[in-house]
């Protein structure tokens, strides 16, 4: 197993401003590979979606109303900041196997009694039938299931877009890619799951971060801050991570 390399640790906010009745201590719990993957996702799906809203409806015309060749600049765009996309979770999917513990696939699949139990505390948390969620080092078991959908919507959104992109590929390699195109009925039919699949992703964002605000506030560990710096703040006599 790969061993992270931690940057120094951020300096620990105070008892009183965490809100925890004992000590607390800054914990490493996001590496480089998983923070790096996680802005270069979030970067190239804000280019996919507003270059993918314009190859849907075409808005970026200008005061002329004369298209030019703007869509197919941004059909370019879209296809650059798809590589960046399709490699970054490709590299996320293979490091959660190769990767420290905290960054592995037991962090999403809920296999342990633990993560089980958690996951239904963490609901009823959600659901406001609990007043704080069961505590967690990395990703809580809710959190961690969702994201197995999230990134089985990256690969249909992958797979469909791969597909559409052999139609127009002609005589090069990508081309070979019309494999895919039977799955999805024809190229009309990957057309309208990526187109729909988009809806999905973007329902899930807004969820995404008010749960990270709301989490954040709650169990005041910085979890919101961590996906940038790598660490949150958690206490000192917390249970061990569950494996
Ligand atoms: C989250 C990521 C992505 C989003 C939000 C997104 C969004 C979109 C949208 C909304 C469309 C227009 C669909 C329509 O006509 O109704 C589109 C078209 C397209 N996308 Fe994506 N896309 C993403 C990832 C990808 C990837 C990874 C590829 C891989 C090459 C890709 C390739 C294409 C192609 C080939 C088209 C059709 C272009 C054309 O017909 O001119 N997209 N995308
Ligand atoms: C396109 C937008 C976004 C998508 C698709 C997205 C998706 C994800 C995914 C899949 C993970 C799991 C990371 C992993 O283990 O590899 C994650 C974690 C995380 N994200 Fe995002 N994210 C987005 C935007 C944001 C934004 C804007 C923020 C905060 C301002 C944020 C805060 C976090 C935090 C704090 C975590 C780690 C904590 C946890 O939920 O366990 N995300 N995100």
């Amino acid at each position: 197993m790969a061993r992270a390399h931690a940057p120094e640790a951020p300096a620990a906010p105070t008892l009183a401003a965490a809100g925890h009745g004992g000590a607390i201590e800054p914990v490493y719990v996001w590496d480089l590979i998983v923070r790096l993957t996680h802005w270069a996702i979030v970067l190239s799906m804000i280019v996919l979606v507003f270059t993918g809203v314009d190859i849907a409806r075409p808005f970026l015309h200008g005061a002329s109303g004369k298209a030019g060749f703007t869509t197919g600049y941004v059909r370019i765009i879209h296809f650059y900041a798809a590589m960046v996309f399709s490699l970054a979770v490709f590299a996320r999917v293979i490091w959660m196997f190769l990767g420290p513990r905290r960054s592995g696939w037991r962090q999403f699949v809920p296999v342990s009694r633990r993560r089980q139990r958690d996951l239904i505390g963490t609901f009823l948390f959600y659901i406001m039938l609990r007043p704080t969620p069961p505590p967690a080092i990395g990703h809580n078991a809710l959190a961690g299931l969702t994201y197995v959908a999230v990134f089985g919507l990256y690969v249909v959104m992958i797979l469909t877009g791969f597909a559409m992109y052999s139609v127009s590929a002609y005589t090069s390699y990508m081309s070979s890619w019309q494999v895919l195109l039977p799955l999805f009925h024809g190229a009309q039919g990957a057309r309208w799951l990526h187109h729909v699949v988009m809806w999905l992703l973007l329902g899930f964002v807004v969820h995404h971060v008010a749960s990270a605000l709301l989490t954040s506030r709650v169990e005041k560990n910085g979890t919101l801050d961590s996906i940038f710096s790598g660490y949150k703040f958690l206490p000192r006599d917390r249970k061990p991570d569950d494996e």
